[in-house]
């Protein structure tokens, strides 16, 4: 019997604010059916002023140990993927251990952009498959709004704030658990997306800022290009290193970013659209939350079924990109 990790809880949490086409409409030259047409976002989530990526993650959280009827106190590690940390040190990890009452867990972060909850993942899971510890906690989120300029309409129409969290925990049953993850990452991509100010390179000064040099920046067309191949590539790749194919399949979970990119994976994995996850007109992309925010939305919506396949894909800035298989463990949630 070989000791597994398994998610055996599964939550999110989204801001109440709305942020639509057509507001955006009156900030930027575009308009809604521009940005409906090339990216499927119809509207996305906004997070108030004076709340940040620890207080999204830490509802999330708490939202976790309710659902698996467990004592925050439990927790034994919360590791958070953000690239929108509340502030460089202390780690946002250590922020959403106070702010959930983990007193007994350590934390830390992971930045790996878009494919950051999907590495994090990977480590929690190493973590349980080792026997060291038997509840992780694995925290997507991500406060885009923060470091988004919104008079450029070249990335304004596109993110959104969000969090969504797993509960890792032990298992030696065949039905259930992590079955593998594939990871890649390549620095020559890493001028097309980036925040380029605000770390050593480029500590804030008045040039820094004046050069909007503290928001996303993104070559949309290149990013666009690397996405569509390399998210169909890990899809497809993790399945046959695995003895699977598409039709095995229960659920497609793929970052949200584009709808024409989820096209691209769909087409190449050869499923059909009940099979796959896409909430992007509803929340655009939310970089490291956007895996477990559609992975807990599909369980809610009883979607993901007992014993049933899942399969997960994402790229982001770095480059990164990623695969990850599942089997399901839950049964549907009563209510
Ligand atoms: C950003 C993105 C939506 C742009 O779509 P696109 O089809 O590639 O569009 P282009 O960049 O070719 O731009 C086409 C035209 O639309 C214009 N445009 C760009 N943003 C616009 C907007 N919000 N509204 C209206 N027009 C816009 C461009 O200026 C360009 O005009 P031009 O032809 O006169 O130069 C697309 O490139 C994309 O999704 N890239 C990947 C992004 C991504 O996934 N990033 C996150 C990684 S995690």
């Amino acid at each position: 019997m070989v000791r597994k990790a398994w998610i055996s809880a599964v939550s999110h949490y989204v801001p109440d604010k709305v942020l639509t086409n057509f507001d955006l409409e009156k900030m930027v030259d575009t308009n809604d059916e521009w940005i409906r047409t090339r990216t499927g976002i119809k509207e996305r989530r906004i997070l108030d002023p004076g709340l940040a990526t620890s207080d999204m993650a830490a509802e999330a959280v708490k939202k976790l140990c309710m659902q698996r009827n467990i004592d925050p106190m439990d927790i034994e590690v919360i590791i958070v993927a953000t690239v929108t940390p509340d502030m460089f040190f202390p780690s946002t990890g250590n922020l959403v251990q106070e702010k959930s009452g983990s007193k007994n867990a350590w934390s830390f972060d992971v930045a790996a952009a878009c494919s950051g909850f999907l590495y994090a993942l990977s480590i929690g899971t190493q973590y349980i498959r080792a026997g060291t510890h038997n509840k992780v906690v694995v925290v997507g989120s991500d406060k885009m709004s923060a470091i988004t300029n919104y008079r450029d309409r070249n990335t304004c129409v596109l993110f959104g704030d969000a969090a969504g969290a797993v509960l890792l925990e032990p298992t030696e049953d065949d039905d259930k658990g992590i079955i593998d993850s594939m990871l890649f990452s390549d620095g020559s991509g890493a001028d097309y997306l980036k925040m380029k100010a605000g770390g050593s390179l480029h500590p804030a000064s008045l040039e820094t800022i004046t050069s909007d040099w503290h928001f996303i920046y993104q070559d949309g067309k290149t990013v666009f290009k690397f996405a569509v191949q390399k998210m169909a590539d890990v899809s497809v790749d993790i399945l046959e290193k695995n003895g699977y194919q598409g039709s095995d399949l229960n659920m497609f979970i793929p970052h949200q970013a584009n709808q024409r990119i989820i096209d691209g994976a769909v087409k190449r994995l050869g499923i059909d659209y009940d099979k796959v996850m896409i909430n992007i007109e509803r929340y655009g992309n939310t970089t490291a939350a956007t895996i477990p925010l559609a992975l807990s939305e599909a369980y809610q919506q009883g979607r993901v079924e007992k014993g049933g396949l899942i399969l997960f894909a994402t790229f982001g800035g770095g480059f990164t990109w990623g695969s990850s298989l599942v089997k399901w463990g839950l049964e549907k949630p009563t209510t």
